[in-house]
C-alpha cells in the first residue's frame, strides 16, 4: 500500500503499486487479499474491489467501505502506507463500455462505494470521446459521504479531460439529510422524471446507456423502474441499454 486516506470514519481510499503486467478495462475489479492475522503465511480473506484508477495510471486506487465486523474491511481499515495487501493479477467483470454501442448519453448511477468503477471510466479518454453527455448520479446517505466530489467537480481544469468536461453532469443524491440535492432514492427520482429534470437530460431508448453499481437493492429497484420505461439489459446475445454490478 502506498497511500491511504479517509473520507469519513467508515469510508476511505488507498493506492498500491501497479504490477507491470496488470491490465484492466475501466469498470472491472480485482480480488484483494489480506491475512486474517500476521502469523499466516498466505492471505486468507479475499474480496472483490473495483479499480478507481484509470487504465493509464501507474498506480491502482480503490475506494472502500468499513463494514462494522466485516471480516475484510474491519482489518483493511487499519492498514497504512508501507503495509502489504495482496492482489490476484487477474481482471474481472463486465461493467464496461464494451457492453454498449459507443454513442449517445452515458448514465452512471451509483450508490455508496459503487462510485468506484465510474471514476475509473472517467479516467479514460475513451469514455469522454464516446458519448455526447455523461450523467454521473451518486446516491449517499449523508452529504459528507460524497467522496471524490472535488475531483469530479474539478474536471474542468483537468489537463487531459478539461476540454470535454462540459459533457459531464454530476448529480449527488443525499437521502438521509436535508441538503440542496434531491433526497429521494434513484428509482423514485426516475419514476417521477425528477432525475431527468434536475440533470436537464431526457432518458431515451435510442440515446441512453445506463450503468448501475452498488447496493443490490438499489440495482434491482432502479432496473425495475427503467424496465417500466422499456429499457432492457445489454447482453452478448441482445443489445440493450442497461449494465449492472452488485457489490454484495
Ligand atoms: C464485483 C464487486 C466489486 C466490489 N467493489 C467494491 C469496492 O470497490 N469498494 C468496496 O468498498 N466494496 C466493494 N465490493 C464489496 C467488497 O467485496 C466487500 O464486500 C466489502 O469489502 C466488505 O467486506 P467485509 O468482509 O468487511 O464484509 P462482507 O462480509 O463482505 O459484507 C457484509 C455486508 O456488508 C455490506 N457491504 C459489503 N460491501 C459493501 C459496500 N461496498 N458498501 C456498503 N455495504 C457493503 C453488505 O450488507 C454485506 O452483506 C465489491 C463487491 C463485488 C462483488
Ligand atoms: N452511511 C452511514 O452513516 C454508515 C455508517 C456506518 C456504517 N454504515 C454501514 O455501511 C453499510 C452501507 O452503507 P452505505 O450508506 O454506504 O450504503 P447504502 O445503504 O447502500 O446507501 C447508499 C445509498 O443507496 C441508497 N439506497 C439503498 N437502498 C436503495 C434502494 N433499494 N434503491 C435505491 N437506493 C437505495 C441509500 O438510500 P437510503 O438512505 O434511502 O437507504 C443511500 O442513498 C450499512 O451496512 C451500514 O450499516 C453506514
Amino acid at each position: 500500500m502506498t497511500r491511504v486516506w479517509r473520507w469519513t470514519d467508515h469510508l476511505f481510499s488507498f493506492r498500491t503499486a501497479r504490477p507491470a503486467g496488470f491490465r484492466f478495462t475501466p469498470g472491472q475489479f480485482a480480488r484483494l487479499g489480506i491475512k486474517a492475522d500476521a502469523s499466516e503465511a498466505e492471505p486468507t480473506i479475499w474480496r472483490a474491489y473495483s479499480m478507481v484508477s484509470g487504465p493509464y495510471d501507474e498506480y491502482l486506487e480503490y475506494y472502500s467501505i468499513v463494514v462494522p465486523d466485516g471480516a475484510f474491511t474491519s482489518r483493511l481499515q487499519h492498514l497504512k502506507a508501507g503495509d502489504t495487501i495482496f492482489m490476484e493479477e487477474q481482471n474481472h467483470g463486465f461493467l464496461t463500455l464494451e457492453r454498449f454501442a459507443l454513442e449517445g448519453d452515458l448514465w452512471m448511477l451509483a450508490s455508496g462505494t459503487g462510485l468506484a468503477p465510474f471514476m475509473s471510466m472517467l479516467a479514460d479518454p475513451l469514455t469522454w470521446e464516446s458519448f455526447d453527455r455523461i450523467l454521473l448520479v451518486h446516491s449517499v446517505r449523508e452529504e459528507k459521504e460524497l467522496a471524490y466530489r472535488k475531483e469530479i467537480e474539478g474536471f474542468g481544469g483537468h489537463p487531459v479531460f478539461g476540454d470535454w468536461a462540459q459533457k459531464l453532469r454530476y448529480q449527488p443524491v443525499v437521502t438521509r439529510e436535508s441538503t440542496r440535492f434531491p433526497n429521494q432514492r434513484i428509482p423514485t427520482l426516475i419514476q417521477s422524471n425528477e432525475l431527468e429534470s434536475v440533470v436537464e437530460c431526457p432518458m431515451s431508448l435510442e440515446r441512453s446507456k445506463l450503468m448501475l453499481c452498488g447496493n443490490p437493492e438499489m440495482v434491482q429497484d432502479t432496473r425495475a423502474s427503467l424496465k417500466q420505461r422499456g429499457f432492457v439489459s445489454a447482453r452478448s446475445s441482445r443489445p440493450g441499454q442497461i449494465a449492472t454490478e452488485n457489490y454484495w
